[in-house]
This record gives C-alpha cells, sequence and structure tokens, in this order.
C-alpha cells in the first residue's frame, strides 16, 4: 500500500518523529511504500473559511494555492494517512491543525444529503505523543479526530496515545511493540 505519513512537530528527532519513526519501519518491513511529510517546512496558511471550495465537489478547489494543495493531493492518492502530532494545549500542533482545516476543501455537503469526500474510504490513523496521561488531557484531541473521519467519510484504522513522554531516549521500549501494532492496524 502507499502510506503518507504527516509529521505535526518542529522536532525531527523528537518523541513523535521517534514513535513514527518505528510505525514507518514496521511499514516498511511489510514492504509497503512509506512517505513521510515533514509539515514543519511547509507553507501551509490558514483556511480563509471563504467556502469557495464547496462549489466543486470533484476537486480541491481552494483558493489559497500553497503547499497544501500538493499534500492533500498526496492524501487522495495514498490508501493510508497517518496524522501524528504532539499535543498542545490538548489540541494538535498548530502545523497539522492548519492542513486539517484546510481539508475543508476535500469534503462537500456535510450534514446534508449528498455528503460526498475525496478522501472517502481511505484508511486515516492518528499518533499523538504528550507529556501527561490520556486522561483529563488527550480525550478532546481523539474525539475532535473521530468527528474528522467522519466529516472525511474516512475509515478509522488505528489510534495510538504516548503520554509521560519527556526525550526520545526516554520512551519505555514497550510503545516500539504499541507503534509496531498501529502500523498492522493501519493495514489490516
Ligand atoms: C506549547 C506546548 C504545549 C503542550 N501542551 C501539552 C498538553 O496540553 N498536554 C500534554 O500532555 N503535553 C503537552 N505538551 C508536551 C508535548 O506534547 C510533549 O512533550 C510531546 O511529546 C512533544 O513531542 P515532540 O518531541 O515530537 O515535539 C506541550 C508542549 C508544548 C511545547
Amino acid at each position: 500500500m502507499q502510506i503518507t505519513t504527516l509529521l505535526g512537530s518542529a522536532k525531527k528527532k523528537g518523541n513523535t518523529a521517534t514513535v513514527l519513526g518505528w510505525v514507518e519501519d514496521e511499514l516498511k518491513s511489510r514492504r509497503h511504500a512509506v512517505e513521510r511529510i515533514y509539515l514543519n517546512d511547509k507553507s501551509i496558511k490558514g483556511c480563509l473559511g471563504c467556502a469557495q471550495c464547496r462549489e466543486n465537489p470533484d476537486e480541491i478547489a481552494c483558493v489559497q494555492i500553497d503547499d497544501a494543495i500538493g499534500i492533500m493531493e498526496r492524501m487522495i492518492s495514498s490508501d493510508v494517512v497517518l496524522f501524528a502530532s504532539p499535543i498542545y494545549f490538548w489540541g494538535f500542533s498548530a502545523q497539522i491543525k492548519a492542513l486539517i482545516d484546510r481539508g475543508y476543501a476535500l469534503v462537500t455537503n456535510y450534514h446534508k444529503p449528498g455528503h460526498t469526500s475525496l478522501m472517502e474510504g481511505k484508511r486515516i490513523g492518528l499518533l499523538v505523543t504528550g507529556a501527561d496521561a490520556y486522561e483529563e488531557n488527550a480525550e478532546g484531541l481523539f474525539t475532535a479526530f473521530d468527528r474528522l473521519v467522519d466529516f472525511l467519510l474516512a475509515r478509522k484504522s488505528g489510534a495510538l496515545y504516548v503520554g509521560a513522554c519527556s526525550v526520545p531516549s526516554a520512551i519505555p521500549a514497550e510503545v516500539r511493540n504499541q507503534a509496531a501494532e498501529l502500523a498492522r492496524s493501519l493495514v489490516v
């Protein structure tokens, strides 16, 4: 399968990148084609909310021409998309949230008859790292992701929260197994 991973941390060797690397290693060992997109290097402007994109159901008709267009095209041409983000103030990092918002251009007629999505049927997954435990911290982000899956008419194929993160070298060895399990769930 063609798998696109979206790294939403600014740190190329941080906690999220480290666990994401373990997910990608497992996918590659199973002969899947994996491409990581490091969002921090990209120019992704915030959604304008102009709704002009909603006029054209079968294309990314966003009026803003920046790197978000190519990334969304890459997502559409993939079998699996994995969102990977550190948790920032109980939500996604700004880098990945900007792309999620621009995903408004992927969907037409949300909450109405004729709801369509350029991501319909795609497998999508979520990896999040944070300093604190899941409880009273990450629930909102994971709920938002579930709603994003519904919005995109996609298939949630796995999610992992890795809490108590400080530095990559201190991530417990068992997280490697959890990362491998997430990888397997993305492609079954
Ligand atoms: C601006 C900022 C906000 C943060 N907010 C939270 C938070 O709400 N909950 C949490 O558990 N950790 C929070 N953290 C900690 C990071 O999520 C955690 O260190 C994460 O593993 C960093 O991943 P990275 O090394 O890939 O950047 C925050 C860190 C920063 C810098």
